[in-house]
């Protein structure tokens, strides 16, 4: 559904006012009006207007040029908004004052001058419209945002990686973070990287295997989706030892494992990679394989160590497999310490991603939203640092929330509050509450006295709280619940005092009743 644009009409002199009203009203668009600077400005205040049309000769506080007051407010409070001028007393000079507060028609009330401004309110319309057509280009679900921020270093450091693997030295990653941080997207663009270097690539990302599957599965996984990866490519080794030890037909890139159960994983993705590598070292000096969230082998973990102990097998250190991947970083911790004779932690070499720094996030944003038309103000792209705390999906989701609630493209303090509330819904949803349902009761309590404080809270400020509450229960556990919360990430702790580390969470856990 288009919105309609909204237009504030300014004219001092009732006549005049009463007139344009009649003339310009239409069905396509919603008018409000004002007979005074005052008035014109009080209203701006409160709802914003995508077109202002103001007459210029308006008295205001001794002078006489209260429209310049105008355009100047207007313009202050929303960049985007177009302002056409009016007035009696058309001159060159008011003319080009006017162009240089931003405003985009002038029209000299002489002659056809309600066709001239008719004519102007339509192209200020279409302008408007224009605007908001374009898409959103802020898609929490994507991992391929228009513009990645804040990982040049990332970026910079593959570059080198491929370098040295072309040489021989090949170094295996993992990207850790927590969720949302980034990790598929920085593979996404690993991925873009690699093929413009004319690398074949296969970007897979892992499912959750359950308890009842075992390691086979998750290697037939690999090399299944490796072959639907690279389609057109002639893979006769692969199908020929696959048929061999599997003894069955191959159609087309989906492969039947049934007969491959006896085999040992290790055998069957070395074997593979080697005779894969076999078929394409003609076509890719390297190949890059991203298994991405490879958290979701945490019921078949060995997988990991079979993999480690595969690309350090000396048949697979000649070919040039290059493998990346990426898990949470709690999870892959966990993982990997499954066995610590498999050292297969520092077998890859980790790549840890940050959040976003407060510059990082105002670039990122920037960036994304040029072309589009539309503009965060300053104040705004604050708010977005302070309640994302650099957390690239939270960016996201409030860009994007930010965004759909624009009007006539500029973004300012009044549209925050909605935003975020909509952002707190959809994260409460998808992330938060799973959060809460993981956590004891009496935890939960504390939190929600974290949350209700502005500012972190010692220990005993926390128990003062709940002694208040009434929550005598809740008293004796705080520490144990702090401790708990800590060791989840949910809360923080800095010199005594503790505050719940996402401010979205807090946000979401003041609100949970409602949402
Ligand atoms: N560096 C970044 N700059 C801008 N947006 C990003 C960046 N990293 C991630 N995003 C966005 O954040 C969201 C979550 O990223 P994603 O890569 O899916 O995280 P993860 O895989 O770590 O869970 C995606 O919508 C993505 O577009
Ligand atoms: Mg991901």
């Amino acid at each position: 559904m288009q919105i309609k644009p909204r237009i504030l009409l300014v004219e001092d002199d009732e006549g005049w006012l009463k007139l344009l009203y009649r003339k310009l009203k239409s069905d396509e668009h919603e008018m409000g009006i004002a007979s005074s600077v005052k008035e014109a400005l009080e209203k701006f205040e409160k709802e914003k207007f995508d077109i202002v049309i103001t007459d210029l000769k308006m008295e205001v506080e001794g002078s006489k040029e209260g429209g310049f007051v105008v355009i100047k407010q207007v313009k202050e409070l929303s960049p985007s908004t177009q302002v056409i001028v009016i007035t009696a007393y058309g001159s060159v000079e008011y003319a080009k004052k006017s162009f240089k507060e931003g405003v985009v028609d002038f029209v000299d009330k002489s002659g056809d001058w309600i066709e001239e401004l008719k004519r102007a309110l339509k192209e200020a319309i279409d302008q408007k419209l224009r605007v908001s057509l374009k898409p959103n280009p802020f898609r929490p679900q994507d991992t391929n945002p228009p513009f990645l921020g804040g990982r040049e270093k990332e970026l910079v450091f593959f570059e080198k990686v491929l370098q040295d693997a072309l040489r021989g030295y090949i170094r295996h990653l993992v990207a850790l973070g927590e969720w949302g941080i980034g990790k598929s997207s920085l593979l996404y663009y690993f991925k873009k990287i690699a093929q413009e270097n004319g690398f074949l690539t296969a970007l897979i990302p892992l499912r959750k295997y359950s308890k009842a599957e075992t390691q086979l599965e998750g290697v037939q996984g690999i090399i299944q989706a490796m072959l639907r990866e690279f389609p057109g490519t002639e893979i006769s080794s692969l199908k020929n030892f696959l048929k061999k030890i599997s003894g069955i037909a191959i159609a087309g890139c989906g492969i039947s494992f049934e007969n491959v159960k006896e085999n040992q994983p290790e055998i069957l993705l070395q074997d593979s990679l080697c005779s894969l590598w076999e078929d394409l070292k003609d076509v890719s000096k390297l190949i890059i394989v991203m298994l991405d969230d490879v958290q979701n082998y945490w019921e078949i973990p060995d997988i990991l160590i079979t993999l480690r102990q595969i690309l350090g097998h000396p048949k697979v250190k000649k070919t040039g497999f290059l493998f990346i991947l990426s898990s949470t970083l709690a999870e892959w911790v966990k993982l990997t310490s499954v066995n610590r004779y498999n050292p297969v932690r520092r077998f890859f070499e980790p790549l840890e991603l940050k959040p976003l720094s407060r510059e990082e996030i105002t670039m990122t944003v920037k960036i994304s939203l040029e072309g589009t038309g539309v503009i965060f103000t300053d104040d705004v792209l604050e708010k977005i640092c302070l309640f994302s705390n650099g957390h690239p999906f939270e960016i996201q989701m409030l860009c994007r929330n930010l965004y759909e609630n624009q009007i006539g493209g500029t973004i300012d303090y009044r549209n925050m509050d909605k935003a975020i509330f909509q952002t707190i819904r959809h994260l409460g949803k998808t992330v938060f509450e799973n959060w809460c349902r993981e956590i004891e009761q009496d935890e939960i309590v504390v939190l929600d006295t974290l949350a209700k404080e502005e500012e972190p809270m010692s220990e005993e400020g926390i128990k003062l709280a709940l002694l208040n509450k009434k929550c005598e229960k809740a008293i004796y556990n705080v520490n144990k619940c702090l401790a708990n919360l800590s060791k989840k990430k949910l809360v923080i702790q800095f010199n005594e005092l503790y505050t719940i580390q996402d401010k979205l969470f807090k946000e979401y856990i003041k609100i949970r009743g409602q949402v």
